[in-house]
């Protein structure tokens, strides 16, 4: 008797968490899902899904590198309280896990992934034809698009607690944002290859840092591709904003994509000198390894063309604008296929042949995927970092970004003369210990409501240029929180005297930006003290660079400008800006 209850709410659920996947209307989900969808889940996740105790050994802690408790994969909630499982039905933890290994190359040809808006129409028809075998495929099947997409929620949403600790295991806002990805495409590039029988299948990029490629593939708006979860009003042949923000600033096409250059460049080279600064901090395992601070990249053009993606007609711009939704949307693939090529491009232009981190809490962390062949294999960061030896290529492309370096707004002298007058009325009009002097702004966190200013002391100037390379200077906002985990954006300035509203990366002063993606996802029971650490981020933004095309790398202070985006500064706090020097 037992036994049928079981089944049957078992078959209920697979049957519900289908039709609401195939469902194209998000809206009648909202009304409609959330409360059969938690009762059920709830019973069902007692029944079928009891977390039994995790007996894999291993090291944890600060200093350990991650691996995700297979036998923990839980549900999750939506803000909008719709229910999000993204666990498959068949546990992970019942089935055999193989250690990765390279791909033996003599077998299988060098696969090249090519600009999206360079392909031709074989090749288009071809992709189309692979990512609809994998639609028809039944959902709980591996290879299906539906258990593709939800290997990106598994590990956003926090389905997986950590080995040994009751800790979320997340791949974003961290080092392990790149190599997760990355991952994720190799397997399922291969899989798309072999439903079609070509091994020399490979993913094209969308090249969204080359002025023809800023605009979205025109392909993915039809077939298996097109996805109608999107902003309609970004569609071809809107060129995209690298540094979009919700209150969005709509440019001549010319315009948007010079500033889209700019950005790039200051992404790329001028704000990513070091590894922390382009791949993100440092995280290990337990509690006490957390960290919450993205890479230049993975802030923007990653989130922001995430959220650009996005149907702004959503509660959370699902598919692309939330986490747990974000891979059913088909363009995330050539989206993350361009995110891993940056990340090549960013080795070759820094000329180095080491890993960029020798840490094994890196470099021994975990992540598991189905490969082509159906097998569970547990891949290690430390297979993922020669992509030659995983098999594939990019096609080379211009980087036109790279002489796009930004120039000041307003010149260095007259924008000193400004400050300093200012300052002076500053001093005039309020107490000598005036707030706004302060760096660190005490135990009180600042809303960014409306602009935020900071003098910042400089410890070290006018260092040399070997000094610069061995260590860059970096400004450092940290305990920036978001109420909610919705989606903020907050841009940040150096020596800003220009009009906030209108100056953007085309400007020098520009110095970087934060971008908060919604996970879109809680977990069931809801997160309690442990997401409080997470929810504390930190930016880092490399600025020796742009210190000297400011004229300002001799002055012992810079002012440091906060200007909230999109009207959603109310819902951020931020508790102060230092500078570092990252090595
Ligand atoms: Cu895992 Cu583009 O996000």
């Amino acid at each position: 008797m037992g036994q049928h209850v079981q089944l049957a709410a078992a078959v209920l659920l697979v049957f519900l968490l289908t039709a609401r996947w195939y469902s194209d209307d998000l809206r009648e989900l909202v009304e409609d899902g959330p409360r059969v969808g938690h009762l059920l889940l709830q019973t069902v996740y007692g029944l079928v899904w009891r977390p039994s105790v995790d007996v894999r050994a291993g090291d944890y802690g600060v200093g350990y590198p991650l691996a995700a408790n297979l036998s923990a994969c839980h549900p999750s909630f939506t803000d909008a309280n719709r229910p999000t499982n993204c666990c498959p039905l068949r546990r992970d933890a019942d089935q055999r896990v193989i250690d990765f290994e390279l791909p033996k190359l003599v077998q299988s040809p060098l696969r090249v992934r090519r600009a999206a808006h360079l392909l031709n129409n074989e090749y288009i028809a071809k992709y189309q034809r692979a990512v609809a075998i994998m639609k028809s495929l039944p959902s709980d099947h591996p290879h299906s698009f539906f258990r593709q997409a939800n290997n990106h929620c598994l590990y956003c949403t926090g389905s997986y607690d950590q080995v040994n600790s009751s800790f979320l295991f997340k791949i974003h806002r961290s080092w392990l944002f790149f190599p997760w990805h990355r991952a994720f495409l190799f397997f399922h590039e291969r899989i798309l290859g072999k439903l079609i029988g070509d091994d020399t299948f490979a993913l094209p990029y969308w090249n969204w840092d080359n002025p023809d490629g800023m605009v979205m593939p025109e392909f993915v708006n039809e077939g298996a591709l097109n996805n109608e979860q999107r902003d309609y009003t970004h569609l071809p042949s809107n060129v995209a904003d690298l540094n979009y923000h919700v209150g969005e600033i709509r440019r001549q096409p010319e315009q948007q994509v010079a500033v889209n250059l700019a950005f790039m460049y200051h992404q790329m080279v001028s704000g990513a000198k070091k590894p922390d600064l382009f791949l993100g901090c440092k995280l290990t395992a337990g509690p006490e390894g957390a960290c919450n601070g993205p890479g230049t990249i993975e802030g923007a053009p990653h989130n922001t063309l995430h959220t650009w993606v996005g149907s702004g007609l959503n509660p959370e711009r699902e598919n692309m604008g939330a986490f747990y939704s974000a891979a059913r949307d088909p363009i995330f693939y050539p989206h993350h296929a361009n995110i891993d090529r940056l990340w090549e491009v960013w080795r070759k232009l820094r000329e180095s042949a080491v890993p960029d981190f020798t840490e094994s809490a890196w470099l021994d962390s975990s992540f598991t995927f189905y490969d082509e062949n159906l097998r569970f294999v547990r891949i290690k960061v430390r297979d993922c970092l020669d992509i030659a030896k995983l098999g594939y290529a990019y096609q080379n492309i211009d980087l036109p970004w790279l002489q796009a370096r930004p120039k000041p707004a307003v010149s260095p002298e007259i924008a000193r003369n400004i400050l300093k007058k200012k300052e002076a009325m500053d001093r005039l009009l309020t107490p000598a210990n005036l707030i706004r002097e302060a760096a660190f702004f005490g135990n009180q966190e600042r809303a960014l409501e409306s602009t935020v200013r900071v003098k910042l002391h400089r410890s070290r100037r006018s260092r040399s240029q070997a000094e610069k390379a061995d260590e860059e200077e970096a400004l450092v906002v940290y305990g920036i929180r978001v109420k909610g985990d919705t989606y903020a954006k907050f841009d940040v300035f150096v020596n800003l005297v220009a009009d906030e509203e209108t100056t953007g990366p085309l400007a020098r002063e520009f110095a970087g930006t934060f971008v908060n993606m919604p996970r879109g996802a809680r977990r069931v029971p809801p997160e309690s003290s442990q997401s409080d650490v997470l929810m504390k981020k930190t930016l880092k933004l490399g600025i020796s660079e742009l210190l000297e095309d400011l004229e300002a790398d001799q002055d012992d202070t810079v002012w440091v400008s906060l200007v909230p985006r999109g009207g959603t500064g109310v819902n951020i706090t931020v508790e102060g800006v230092r500078i570092e020097f990252v090595r």
